[in-house]
């Protein structure tokens, strides 16, 4: 009943959700676009790419497939080349076996390399699924190839090729967490190798819950400790349904285990819940990765990717937030919670604390007080809260699965953190942070059947991302910047990896230059071409060369016949533009059908015949990016051959009735959908009492079209995009589901009362019905 009454809270909002507006990836480069070219590499036979060790001279990149591990030369950008492949197949006794526990011999039944770190300058050390028999193995290094002798991978490596894990080598000792058992259901943080004594949690006293699932672990280079990011079902809260939080777990590296109290178990292990959340939205409390990105003095940012357990619409929206160590240890350094035994509930410990603290990296291994203290006091009562209150993006529609982030430097040395944010859809976004706000700079289409992004990494030395998925390994640069072609489009692109150089009059990579940038011209905050272009263009070329490659500052010249349907097609420059045409004077604007890739549909008619262009403003900056010159049918003054043409519409066969009709029917239709809309937001904002105006659909208002101010000698037709909102952020027309929001991410005992009432009551009226 209680998820059935969340369902329908769902469906109520999500009308209104959808009428907000969404940050758009400024461009979208198609895979195989010949704008950014993508290196690849696949081996026949070899599934599943999805574990990457980088040599120390990032020359070398090895992966770890499914039954293979590869070895690859990466040492020149755009290259990748096989140096070696080790098959690590599972006995075919442990494939039988594997296949008598009911698990599939086509899909489950191998080696999933999980695990690949090196343990000295000759050898790797490595683990694999094993056929849900998880092993470890070495490689050698001098001839590469598989030293024979295997370790149980247990405790370190999943059974599950499907089970979530995480793993990070840290002097010479190897942090994992994963499922320790077959079933998944025993999770577990270990450290194993080195010469010390191997550690992990205490199962029976239930640190982790049966579900967590690890989704990263960090070490910030110089610090005593290690953290692990992962999601479970929270306890701490009487909620009636399953409520997922996401967490930081804290263990520290000098950590040796217990005496007496808590022997071969972590003595400093903590946990802590990491919040993410965004008014009018339900709380982002699901993460499905994190990464760490240092800063000076020992100092660093975690960036996490989270999703909603309430997910709106049929993909939902994910948010990227970044939380600060100091918040993080804020949280540890602050009140431990505690299961009350009486009413089984979680309450906040207020008793004496120890000094050295419990779970604080000086605690010896013999303090038994402090130790048993430990075993039951592992939950903080704070939450981590992000750095910047609202999360740093929020994308509709849109599953990220993996995050990058990488720090550079605009041409006046201001510092930028670039997100490379992978989707669950095979998409690569490459998003800025700027004081007002994310901007999506570029999408980049990965792979041409969709499939979750498996694995990002990057190679700082190369200025390369390397992408894992099922099918094989992609080499990403960072940037392309010749992909624009003019100061304006430099400029607009907000990209800190480009800036126009004034002198070779190019936009050129910033990071692979060592030439003097000081005159070079860019504007990642505001991306206003403005003033800077002008004055770049200096003396003689004001206008710069066209946007796209399909030459479209070349006029096309058309002669249509008479009462036929002409198609003017104008090109997408920027998801972030306002789209105009103009078109003659003459010509009455019940004539004109703009269609929802902009395309702009007339019937030949001596009226017809003049100019066209098609306009893209961003930004302050405006240009043609499409110009055609449509001849009179009837005077025939211009009989060139007609360029331009939309699919088969041309032909003297077609009766004017035809074409008439379907303008007609496509007015109609036009004119249902926005008067739908309007009726639709108008009834919305009546009952959310929020701010909906200014929000559309994007089906709705691409087709819609008013007119504008005359231009000279011609007039113009504007299309209202659903772009134009896009850089404002989310926020400027969601509803305010304050509510909801604040009892959900308020505290314990609060939640289920208010929240939950709510919805019996819903609930009942739906039953009811
Ligand atoms: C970069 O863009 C230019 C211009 O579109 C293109 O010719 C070139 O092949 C691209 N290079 C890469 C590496 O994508
Ligand atoms: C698994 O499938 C392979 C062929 O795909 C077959 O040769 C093998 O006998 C099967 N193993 C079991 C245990 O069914
Ligand atoms: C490197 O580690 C492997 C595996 O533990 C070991 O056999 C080898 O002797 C080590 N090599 C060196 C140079 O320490
Ligand atoms: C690889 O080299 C190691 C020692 O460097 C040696 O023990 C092993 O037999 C070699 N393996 C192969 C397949 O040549
Ligand atoms: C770069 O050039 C500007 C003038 O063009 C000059 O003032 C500045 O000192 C130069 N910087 C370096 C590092 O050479
Ligand atoms: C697009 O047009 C609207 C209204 O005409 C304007 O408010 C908005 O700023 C424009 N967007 C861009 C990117 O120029």
């Amino acid at each position: 009943m209680h998820g059935q009454a969340l369902r329908l809270l769902c469906s109520l909002l999500m009308p209104v959700t959808f009428l907000c507006t969404d940050l758009l990836p400024r461009v979208t480069f198609p895979r195989g676009d010949s704008r950014r070219i993508l290196t690849s590499f696949s081996q026949d036979g070899v599934f599943n790419y999805d574990t990457f060790l980088l040599s120390e001279d990032e020359g070398t990149l090895y992966v770890g497939a499914r039954d293979t591990i590869l070895s690859l030369r990466v040492d020149s950008p755009g290259s990748m080349e096989l140096t070696g492949l080790i098959k690590w197949q599972p006995f075919p006794g442990k494939k039988q076996e594997c296949v008598f526990k009911k698990k599939s011999n086509l899909t489950e039944c191998f080696n999933f390399l999980r695990i690949m770190v090196p343990v000295n300058k000759t050898h790797l050390y490595v683990c694999g699924t094993y056929a849900f028999s998880p092993d470890c193995s070495y490689i050698s290094l001098q001839n590469f190839s598989l030293v024979p002798a295997l370790q149980d991978g247990k405790g370190q490596c999943p059974f599950d090729p499907q089970h979530k894990h995480t793993y990070i080598l840290v002097d010479g000792e190897l942090y994992t967490g994963t499922m320790n058992n077959f079933q998944g259901n025993e999770p577990i943080i270990s450290r194993t190798l080195g010469s010390r004594a191997l550690l992990k949690t205490d199962a029976f006293l239930r640190w982790l819950n049966v579900d967590a699932g690890f989704v990263a672990s960090v070490n910030i280079p110089g610090d005593e400790k290690v953290y692990f990011f992962f999601e479970e079902t929270a306890e701490e809260f009487d909620f009636l349904e399953k409520l997922t939080v996401s967490r930081v777990a804290r263990v520290c590296k000098n950590d040796v285990g217990g005496e007496k109290v808590l022997q071969k178990k972590w003595t400093t292990f903590l946990k802590a819940q990491l919040t993410c959340s965004q008014p009018g939205h339900f709380p982002f409390n699901v993460i499905h990765h994190a990464f760490v990105l240092p800063q000076p003095e020992g100092d660093a940012i975690f960036y996490g990717v989270f999703t909603s357990q309430w997910q709106m619409g049929e993909v939902g929206s994910t948010a990227v937030c970044a939380f600060s160590r100091e918040a993080i240890e804020r949280v540890f350094n602050g009140k431990y919670k505690e299961l009350n035994k009486e009413s089984s509930r979680w309450m906040t410990y207020n008793g004496d604390v120890a000094s050295p603290r419990p779970g604080s990296c000086s605690v010896g291994s013999s303090v038994d007080k402090t130790l048993t203290f430990m075993k039951n006091h592992f939950l903080m009562d704070g939450k981590v809260e992000p750095m910047t209150k609202q999360p740093l993006l929020v994308k509709q529609n849109e599953k990220y699965t993996r995050i990058v982030v990488h720090q550079t430097q605009d041409v006046s040395g201001t510092v930028y953190n670039v997100m490379f944010l992978g989707t669950d859809r095979g998409f690569l976004h490459k998003a800025v942070v700027a004081a007002s706000g994310a901007h999506i700079i570029e999408e980049i289409q990965l792979f041409k059947d969709p499939e979750p992004v498996q694995n990002l990494l990057f190679s700082p030395e190369k200025d390369i991302l390397y992408v894992g998925h099922s099918k094989g390994v992609l080499q990403v640069p960072l940037a392309n910047c010749s992909v624009y072609r003019s100061c304006a489009e430099c400029i607009l692109a907000r990209d800190p990896y480009c800036a126009w150089d004034r002198h070779s009059r190019s936009c050129q990579e910033t990071r692979a230059t060592n030439k003097n940038m000081s005159d070079w011209l860019q504007d990642v905050e505001k991306g206003l071409p403005g003033a800077m272009c002008h004055q770049a263009s200096g003396r003689g070329r004001a206008t710069p060369r066209s946007w796209d490659d399909s030459g479209s500052s070349l006029v096309k010249t058309l002669s249509p016949v008479l009462n036929s349907l002409v198609r003017l097609t104008c090109p997408q420059v920027s998801a972030l533009a306002n789209y105009t045409w103009s078109y003659p004077e003459q010509m009455p604007p019940a004539w004109l059908m703009v269609l929802d890739d902009r395309t702009l549909v007339i019937i030949a008619q001596p009226q017809t015949a003049g100019e066209y262009k098609c306009w893209a403003s961003e930004n302050g900056h405006r240009q043609a990016v499409a110009h055609y010159v449509v001849g009179d049918p009837t005077g025939g003054d211009i009989a060139e051959e007609g360029l331009g043409w939309g699919t088969g519409m041309q032909g003297k066969h077609r009766s004017y009735w035809t074409q008439f009709v379907t303008v007609t029917v496509l007015l109609s239709v036009t004119l249902a959908v926005v008067m739908a809309i309007a009726a639709f937001s108008y009834h919305d904002r009546l009952k959310a009492k929020s701010k909906v105006q200014g929000c559309s659909t994007p089906e709705a208002t691409k087709v819609s079209s008013q007119e504008k101010v005359p231009l000279k000698g011609g007039r113009e037709l504007q299309l209202q995009g659903p772009f134009q909102e896009g850089a404002k952020g989310p926020e400027a027309c969601c509803v305010q589901l304050e509510g909801v929001y604040q009892n959900i991410d308020a505290d314990n005992n609060t939640l289920n009362s208010s929240l939950g009432t709510g919805e019996h009551s819903q609930g009942a009226a739906l039953d009811k019905a």
